[in-house]
């Protein structure tokens, strides 16, 4: 049911008269790549060579993978740090008001481009597929920094080979860093760790194997948990409290994490930075693009002791699985329990600190306005049978278009708006990680349609949706409400599905902010 009320209409027909007259000026994907301008004046300006490595993963041969090799040109190099024996990375430190200059050299065998995912940047440095660069060239990314501080991340979106350039290695984590954050004394340096989550599949000569089913439907599982790039990951602590900035790289798993001891989650920040206060969770649900950061206190623990932070079962989640059997030669089903990393306490540290009440006195600010907001705009996940080819996954029957974007994915600029996003494409359902550019929201509301209460259950009392967010699961059956808003550009930005396979087979759609 789409039924749009009368206010709803009126925005309609609006955003309908301005996308005509805007149809004039065509955006075409064969643009030369956008050079440094001279007086942008970045307080930091890397290049960033994304280009073919070998790196040591296993005992025996190398692994071929993919990375971002980065030289710092200008500004503190300190900023930029490499991940030892790992293709991860590399992390990039800023602050907020920082001007960013990042130059993106292209030395794989195909097209790329970045995306900077969670940031609210200007379109054309958002890393949208019809940017996309040719082997050999150079794009020049500038902007200000203006977000919260948090945990964001960079990786490859052109249109097509996202999951399989992610999948090899292109990943990174762009943190940042401002006052707020600052005066409430987080855990810092050492005490302060990217925990990057993903899944990948090894060939008897530790090379990457790649597959997935070939209808696309449920994307890629792999059998082999890495950490920060590296396999069997173990983490050495100290009894204190350590700020764990878990983000989930994988292609299509969704993590439910829990600690082995069943001590419970402190939940401090979110995809776009702290909650108002920590929450606690016996499990947090952890699906493709989200983040999470953890306050990790050890200091209750004996020396010697070991942790496992695991990811627990959880049900109807995948469509291999309701299909009574997975038929691809990729990894356990979502769903599957699976051990992430290994934690150690073998140092005495006599100093801690005790998680703040307080984290964030600006964290909700659209709550106010959704007394008075319109009747929801509503965006369906559909599922497009083909006879030969098993089916697409797509948003109210469409695919993604380079430059498509149809009336009700045009976007009044600066206004605060419910969206429903619907999961029920019954009788093909999957888990759909939901991602959207341009814009941190919050989440209002879930729901879930009576047949999936049991799946749905398995694995709910894991959101945390207490804080601003760009990207949450939405699970078969499920039905969220959000609060967004575009204040920052307007232009063209994109919604889609985080399960890379899915948004490369066109779970991708655009949106006009205007
Ligand atoms: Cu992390 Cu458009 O994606
Ligand atoms: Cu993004
Ligand atoms: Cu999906």
């Amino acid at each position: 049911m789409r039924v749009f009320k009368k206010p709803a209409l009126i925005l309609f027909l609006n955003t309908g008269f301005l996308a005509l007259g805007l149809s004039g000026c065509s955006i075409v994907g064969d643009e030369p790549p956008r050079q440094p301008t001279p007086d942008f004046n970045p307080t930091l300006d890397v290049r960033l060579t994304a280009k073919q490595v070998t790196v040591p993963l296993f005992e025996g041969p190398l692994t071929d993978a993919l990375t971002y090799d980065p030289e710092v040109l200008s500004g503190d190099a300190t900023k930029v740090a490499s991940l030892t024996d790992s293709y991860l990375g590399p992390i990039i430190r800023v602050r907020t008001g920082e001007r960013l200059r990042v130059r993106l050299r292209n030395d794989l065998d195909e097209q790329t481009i970045i995306h900077w995912h969670g940031m609210r940047v200007p379109p054309e440095m958002d890393g949208h597929p019809r940017f996309a660069i040719e082997p050999g060239e150079e794009f020049a990314y500038e902007f200000v920094v203006r977000d919260r501080a948090a945990t964001y991340w960079f990786h490859p979106h052109s249109h097509g080979n996202t999951a399989t350039q992610v999948y090899r290695g292109l990943a990174g984590l762009l943190l940042v860093a401002d006052d707020e954050e600052d005066a409430i004394g987080l855990p810092a340096g050492d005490c302060d760790l990217p925990i990057v989550i993903q899944d990948r599949l090894f060939d008897g000569s530790n090379q990457l194997v790649y597959s997935h089913t070939g209808m696309m439907m449920d994307g890629f599982l792999g059998d082999t948990i890495l950490v920060n790039g590296q396999p069997d990951f173990q983490l050495s602590v100290a009894t204190r409290a350590y700020r764990l900035r878990l983000l989930n790289g994988s292609n299509s798993r969704t993590y439910k994490l829990a600690w082995d001891d069943s001590s419970p989650l402190v939940a401090i920040a979110t995809d776009g930075g702290l909650l108002e206060r920590p929450v606690e969770r016996d499990y947090v649900t952890l699906a493709p693009g989200e983040r999470v950061d953890l306050w990790a206190d050890f200091s209750k623990y004996a020396l010697g002791t070991e942790l496992t932070l695991r990811s627990l079962e959880f049900k109807g989640a995948d469509f291999g699985m309701m299909m009574g059997g997975h038929g691809s030669v990729t990894g356990p089903a979502n769903g599957t329990p699976m051990d992430i990393m290994r934690v150690r306490i073998d140092r005495q540290e006599s100093e801690n600190a005790a998680v703040p009440d307080t984290l964030s006195v600006a964290s909700r600010p659209l709550v106010q306005d959704a007394v008075n907001a319109l009747s929801p705009r509503t965006f369906s996940v559909s599922f497009l049978m083909h006879a030969m080819m098993g089916g697409q996954w797509g948003f109210d029957g469409r695919r993604f278009e380079m430059n498509g974007v149809r009336e009700h994915e045009v976007i009044p600029f600066n206004t605060v708006e419910v969206w429903e996003i619907r999961n029920e494409t019954s009788p093909v359902v999957m888990n759909h990680p939901i991602h959207i550019h341009g814009a941190q929201f919050q989440i209002i509301e879930r729901s879930v349609s009576s047949t999936f209460a049991q799946g749905w259950n398995s694995i709910n009392q894991g959101y945390v949706d207490d804080g601003w967010k760009d990207t949450f699961l939405l699970m078969p059956g499920e039905r969220a409400k959000i609060l967004i808003r575009f204040e920052d550009f307007t232009g063209q930005y994109l919604y889609h599905c985080h399960n890379l396979e899915h948004a490369d087979s066109g779970m991708m759609r655009n949106l006009r902010v205007q």
